[in-house]
Protein backbone atom coordinates (compact mmCIF):
# COMPACT_ATOMS: atom_id res chain seq x y z
CA UNK A 1 0.00 0.00 0.00
CA UNK A 2 1.59 2.82 -1.18
CA UNK A 3 -0.64 5.67 0.82
CA UNK A 4 0.55 5.95 4.49
CA UNK A 5 -2.50 7.32 6.66
CA UNK A 6 0.23 7.05 9.28
CA UNK A 7 2.75 9.53 7.40
CA UNK A 8 2.61 13.16 8.38
CA UNK A 9 1.36 14.61 5.11
CA UNK A 10 -1.44 11.84 5.27
CA UNK A 11 -2.04 12.90 8.80
CA UNK A 12 -2.35 16.64 7.51
CA UNK A 13 -4.69 15.81 4.46
CA UNK A 14 -6.82 14.15 6.54
CA UNK A 15 -7.03 16.81 8.60
CA UNK A 16 -7.85 19.22 5.95
CA UNK A 17 -10.61 16.99 4.48
CA UNK A 18 -11.80 16.78 8.22
CA UNK A 19 -11.79 20.56 8.23
CA UNK A 20 -12.93 21.56 4.79
CA UNK A 21 -15.35 24.97 5.23
CA UNK A 22 -16.83 26.90 2.43
CA UNK A 23 -15.86 30.40 1.38
CA UNK A 24 -19.32 31.40 -0.24
CA UNK A 25 -21.74 30.10 2.74
CA UNK A 26 -19.47 29.38 5.92
CA UNK A 27 -18.86 33.38 6.02
CA UNK A 28 -22.77 34.36 6.78
CA UNK A 29 -24.11 37.33 4.69
CA UNK A 30 -24.91 39.16 8.03
CA UNK A 31 -21.67 39.35 9.64
CA UNK A 32 -20.71 41.07 6.12
CA UNK A 33 -23.50 43.36 6.30
CA UNK A 34 -22.43 44.00 9.78
CA UNK A 35 -19.16 44.70 9.21
CA UNK A 36 -20.25 47.42 6.10
CA UNK A 37 -22.55 48.81 8.21
CA UNK A 38 -19.78 49.46 11.27
CA UNK A 39 -17.25 50.56 8.63
CA UNK A 40 -19.90 52.84 7.83
CA UNK A 41 -20.92 54.02 11.34
CA UNK A 42 -17.23 54.71 11.87
CA UNK A 43 -16.55 57.47 9.73
CA UNK A 44 -12.93 56.32 8.71
CA UNK A 45 -11.23 59.51 7.24
CA UNK A 46 -10.08 58.67 3.45
CA UNK A 47 -6.55 57.52 4.76
CA UNK A 48 -7.56 55.51 7.64
CA UNK A 49 -10.18 53.85 5.38
CA UNK A 50 -7.17 53.57 2.90
CA UNK A 51 -4.69 51.45 5.49
CA UNK A 52 -7.87 49.13 6.34
CA UNK A 53 -8.16 48.41 2.70
CA UNK A 54 -3.87 47.97 2.07
CA UNK A 55 -4.62 45.29 4.88
CA UNK A 56 -7.53 43.57 2.80
CA UNK A 57 -5.53 44.53 -0.62
CA UNK A 58 -1.97 42.35 0.71
CA UNK A 59 -3.96 39.44 2.55
CA UNK A 60 -5.71 39.02 -0.89
CA UNK A 61 -2.83 39.43 -3.35
CA UNK A 62 -0.61 36.94 -1.03
CA UNK A 63 -3.09 34.32 -1.20
CA UNK A 64 -3.70 35.24 -4.87
CA UNK A 65 0.11 34.96 -5.25
CA UNK A 66 0.70 31.59 -3.36
CA UNK A 67 -2.14 29.68 -5.25
CA UNK A 68 -0.94 30.44 -8.58
CA UNK A 69 3.29 29.37 -7.47
CA UNK A 70 2.52 26.12 -5.25
CA UNK A 71 2.17 23.90 -8.80
CA UNK A 72 5.54 23.35 -9.31
CA UNK A 73 6.37 21.81 -5.77
CA UNK A 74 3.46 19.61 -6.98
CA UNK A 75 5.68 18.27 -9.96
CA UNK A 76 8.63 18.35 -7.86
CA UNK A 77 7.01 15.74 -4.95
CA UNK A 78 7.11 12.33 -5.62
CA UNK A 79 5.49 10.75 -2.56
CA UNK A 80 1.92 10.64 -3.27
CA UNK A 81 0.81 11.32 0.57
CA UNK A 82 2.90 14.90 -0.50
CA UNK A 83 1.32 14.98 -3.29
CA UNK A 84 -2.29 14.43 -1.77
CA UNK A 85 -1.69 16.86 0.84
CA UNK A 86 -0.34 19.57 -1.37
CA UNK A 87 -3.43 18.89 -3.65
CA UNK A 88 -5.52 19.98 -0.51
CA UNK A 89 -3.30 23.25 -0.05
CA UNK A 90 -3.37 24.33 -3.72
CA UNK A 91 -7.64 23.98 -3.24
CA UNK A 92 -7.24 25.64 0.32
CA UNK A 93 -5.17 29.06 -1.13
CA UNK A 94 -7.63 29.47 -4.18
CA UNK A 95 -10.39 29.63 -1.09
CA UNK A 96 -8.57 32.22 0.99
CA UNK A 97 -8.03 33.89 -2.65
CA UNK A 98 -11.89 33.66 -2.97
CA UNK A 99 -12.64 34.73 0.18
CA UNK A 100 -10.42 38.23 0.37
CA UNK A 101 -12.08 38.91 -3.21
CA UNK A 102 -16.02 38.53 -1.86
CA UNK A 103 -14.65 40.55 1.24
CA UNK A 104 -13.81 43.30 -1.03
CA UNK A 105 -16.69 43.10 -3.42
CA UNK A 106 -19.44 42.72 -0.72
CA UNK A 107 -17.99 45.29 2.20
CA UNK A 108 -14.86 47.50 0.86
CA UNK A 109 -16.57 48.90 -2.19
CA UNK A 110 -19.77 49.43 -0.89
CA UNK A 111 -18.20 51.01 1.79
CA UNK A 112 -16.26 53.23 -0.08
CA UNK A 113 -19.43 54.33 -1.71
CA UNK A 114 -21.33 55.47 0.97
CA UNK A 115 -18.18 56.89 3.51
CA UNK A 116 -17.90 59.04 -0.28
CA UNK A 117 -14.51 57.58 -0.45
CA UNK A 118 -12.46 56.40 -3.22
CA UNK A 119 -13.31 52.78 -4.99
CA UNK A 120 -10.16 51.26 -5.58
CA UNK A 121 -9.20 47.80 -7.19
CA UNK A 122 -7.45 45.21 -4.60
CA UNK A 123 -4.35 45.18 -7.28
CA UNK A 124 -3.77 48.85 -6.91
CA UNK A 125 -0.15 49.47 -6.80
CA UNK A 126 -0.21 51.86 -3.66
CA UNK A 127 -0.95 48.73 -1.54
CA UNK A 128 2.47 47.29 -1.77
CA UNK A 129 5.89 48.36 -1.11
CA UNK A 130 8.96 47.29 -2.52
CA UNK A 131 9.67 44.70 -0.01
CA UNK A 132 6.45 43.01 -0.28
CA UNK A 133 6.93 42.38 -3.88
CA UNK A 134 10.34 41.52 -3.76
CA UNK A 135 9.37 38.75 -1.05
CA UNK A 136 6.38 37.42 -3.57
CA UNK A 137 8.94 37.62 -6.54
CA UNK A 138 11.95 35.92 -5.02
CA UNK A 139 9.79 32.72 -3.48
CA UNK A 140 7.87 32.83 -7.10
CA UNK A 141 11.43 32.15 -8.69
CA UNK A 142 12.17 29.83 -5.82
CA UNK A 143 9.56 27.33 -6.55
CA UNK A 144 9.78 27.88 -10.96
CA UNK A 145 13.48 26.49 -10.11
CA UNK A 146 12.12 23.11 -8.97
CA UNK A 147 10.56 22.40 -12.30
CA UNK A 148 14.31 22.34 -13.53
CA UNK A 149 16.07 21.37 -10.33
CA UNK A 150 13.98 18.80 -7.47
CA UNK A 151 17.51 18.23 -5.27
CA UNK A 152 16.75 18.09 -1.51
CA UNK A 153 18.44 21.28 -1.84
CA UNK A 154 16.04 23.44 -3.65
CA UNK A 155 13.21 22.14 -2.03
CA UNK A 156 14.36 22.88 1.59
CA UNK A 157 14.94 26.70 -0.26
CA UNK A 158 11.51 26.92 -1.97
CA UNK A 159 9.66 25.17 1.17
CA UNK A 160 11.69 28.14 3.06
CA UNK A 161 10.34 30.65 0.99
CA UNK A 162 7.01 30.08 0.59
CA UNK A 163 5.81 27.65 3.89
CA UNK A 164 8.31 28.91 6.36
CA UNK A 165 8.62 32.87 4.79
CA UNK A 166 5.50 33.67 3.77
CA UNK A 167 3.11 31.45 5.63
CA UNK A 168 4.17 31.13 8.63
CA UNK A 169 6.37 34.36 9.27
CA UNK A 170 4.71 36.90 6.20
CA UNK A 171 0.87 35.79 7.43
CA UNK A 172 1.02 35.69 11.07
CA UNK A 173 2.98 38.97 10.95
CA UNK A 174 -0.22 40.26 9.16
CA UNK A 175 -2.40 38.29 11.41
CA UNK A 176 -0.87 39.82 14.38
CA UNK A 177 -1.01 43.46 12.93
CA UNK A 178 -4.41 42.65 12.32
CA UNK A 179 -5.92 41.78 15.53
CA UNK A 180 -3.80 44.02 17.28
CA UNK A 181 -5.17 47.21 15.33
CA UNK A 182 -9.10 45.81 14.61
CA UNK A 183 -10.05 43.41 17.87
CA UNK A 184 -8.91 43.48 21.32
CA UNK A 185 -6.42 40.92 21.46
CA UNK A 186 -2.75 40.92 20.12
CA UNK A 187 -0.97 44.05 21.64
CA UNK A 188 -2.37 47.15 23.01
CA UNK A 189 0.78 49.65 21.39
CA UNK A 190 0.47 48.93 17.66
CA UNK A 191 -2.78 50.73 17.20
CA UNK A 192 -3.09 54.43 16.91
CA UNK A 193 -6.90 54.63 16.72
CA UNK A 194 -9.91 52.35 17.61
CA UNK A 195 -11.71 50.37 15.30
CA UNK A 196 -15.03 48.53 15.48
CA UNK A 197 -14.89 45.16 15.79
CA UNK A 198 -15.47 42.89 12.21
CA UNK A 199 -17.06 39.46 12.79
CA UNK A 200 -17.25 39.33 9.17
CA UNK A 201 -13.84 39.59 8.78
CA UNK A 202 -12.62 37.88 11.86
CA UNK A 203 -14.48 34.72 10.81
CA UNK A 204 -13.00 34.18 7.35
CA UNK A 205 -9.38 34.69 8.56
CA UNK A 206 -10.13 32.69 11.11
CA UNK A 207 -11.01 29.87 8.94
CA UNK A 208 -7.54 31.35 6.66
CA UNK A 209 -5.60 30.83 9.76
CA UNK A 210 -6.70 27.41 11.09
CA UNK A 211 -5.64 26.10 7.08
CA UNK A 212 -2.76 28.12 6.91
CA UNK A 213 -1.95 25.87 10.41
CA UNK A 214 -1.75 23.16 8.96
CA UNK A 215 0.46 24.53 5.53
CA UNK A 216 3.12 25.67 7.91
CA UNK A 217 2.76 22.58 9.71
CA UNK A 218 3.95 20.42 6.39
CA UNK A 219 6.36 22.81 5.54
CA UNK A 220 8.52 22.56 8.92
CA UNK A 221 8.24 18.66 9.13
CA UNK A 222 9.08 18.69 5.34
CA UNK A 223 12.27 20.94 5.44
CA UNK A 224 13.36 19.18 9.12
CA UNK A 225 13.02 15.57 7.16
CA UNK A 226 15.22 17.47 3.89
CA UNK A 227 17.69 18.37 6.45
CA UNK A 228 17.79 14.77 9.05
CA UNK A 229 16.82 12.41 6.25
CA UNK A 230 18.45 13.82 3.05
CA UNK A 231 21.50 15.40 3.66
CA UNK A 232 20.45 19.02 3.14
CA UNK A 233 22.78 21.60 5.22
CA UNK A 234 20.43 23.63 7.89
CA UNK A 235 23.02 26.21 6.71
CA UNK A 236 20.72 26.21 3.21
CA UNK A 237 17.80 27.35 5.38
CA UNK A 238 19.05 29.33 7.54
CA UNK A 239 21.03 31.58 4.41
CA UNK A 240 17.21 31.61 2.93
CA UNK A 241 15.60 32.72 6.07
CA UNK A 242 17.88 35.39 7.52
CA UNK A 243 18.44 36.65 4.24
CA UNK A 244 14.57 37.04 3.39
CA UNK A 245 14.69 38.71 7.06
CA UNK A 246 14.85 43.02 5.85
CA UNK A 247 12.41 42.42 3.14
CA UNK A 248 10.20 40.99 5.50
CA UNK A 249 10.33 43.82 8.29
CA UNK A 250 10.73 46.43 5.33
CA UNK A 251 7.11 44.85 4.04
CA UNK A 252 5.06 44.94 7.64
CA UNK A 253 6.43 47.05 8.84
CA UNK A 254 5.35 50.78 7.94
CA UNK A 255 4.66 53.78 10.21
CA UNK A 256 1.18 54.93 9.58
CA UNK A 257 -1.72 56.38 10.34
CA UNK A 258 -3.61 53.59 12.03
CA UNK A 259 -0.42 51.81 13.76
CA UNK A 260 3.70 52.03 15.21
CA UNK A 261 6.08 50.26 13.19
CA UNK A 262 8.02 49.07 16.04
CA UNK A 263 5.88 46.58 17.69
CA UNK A 264 4.85 44.72 14.10
CA UNK A 265 8.86 44.80 13.27
CA UNK A 266 9.59 43.11 16.39
CA UNK A 267 6.78 40.49 16.24
CA UNK A 268 8.43 38.70 12.71
CA UNK A 269 11.95 39.60 13.51
CA UNK A 270 11.21 37.27 16.68
CA UNK A 271 8.93 35.05 14.76
CA UNK A 272 11.21 33.93 12.30
CA UNK A 273 14.15 33.99 14.86
CA UNK A 274 12.58 31.21 16.16
CA UNK A 275 11.13 29.46 12.89
CA UNK A 276 15.12 28.71 11.68
CA UNK A 277 15.24 27.60 15.32
CA UNK A 278 13.03 24.97 15.57
CA UNK A 279 13.87 23.67 12.01
CA UNK A 280 17.55 23.23 12.55
CA UNK A 281 17.70 22.12 16.20
CA UNK A 282 17.05 18.44 15.72
CA UNK A 283 16.12 18.03 19.33
CA UNK A 284 13.20 20.63 19.24
CA UNK A 285 9.78 19.11 18.80
CA UNK A 286 6.62 20.46 16.12
CA UNK A 287 3.69 21.32 17.51
CA UNK A 288 0.88 18.84 16.87
CA UNK A 289 -1.68 18.85 14.16
CA UNK A 290 -4.34 20.03 16.56
CA UNK A 291 -1.49 22.97 18.12
CA UNK A 292 -1.42 23.67 13.87
CA UNK A 293 -4.66 24.44 13.16
CA UNK A 294 -6.17 25.58 17.12
CA UNK A 295 -7.06 29.40 16.33
CA UNK A 296 -6.88 31.68 19.36
CA UNK A 297 -7.44 35.24 20.23
CA UNK A 298 -4.01 36.36 19.81
CA UNK A 299 -2.01 34.11 17.82
CA UNK A 300 -2.40 30.74 16.50
CA UNK A 301 -0.21 27.77 17.85
CA UNK A 302 1.69 27.38 14.32
CA UNK A 303 3.12 30.58 15.70
CA UNK A 304 5.12 29.07 18.42
FE1 LIG B 1 -3.60 30.87 2.21
FE1 LIG C 1 -1.29 28.55 2.96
Amino acid sequence: MRIDPDSFAGGYFENAVYRHWDPYEDVPQDDLEADRERLVADEPTAAEFDEFREFIAQFGAGEEAVTEDLAPLMIALDDINDQMFVSSQIYEEAKHTQFFDRYWREVVNPAAETLGHEVTAPTDQRYFNEDYVAIFDATEEAMEQLLTDDSPEQMARAISHYHLTIESVVAQTGYFAFQSIFSDSGRDDVARREWPELPGLIDGINYVRSDEGRHVGWGMQKVRSLIQDAGVEPQVVRDTLQGLMPRVVGASATDSEISRTEPIAEFSRDKLTRRVEIITDQDATLPTIEELTRVEGGESAAGH
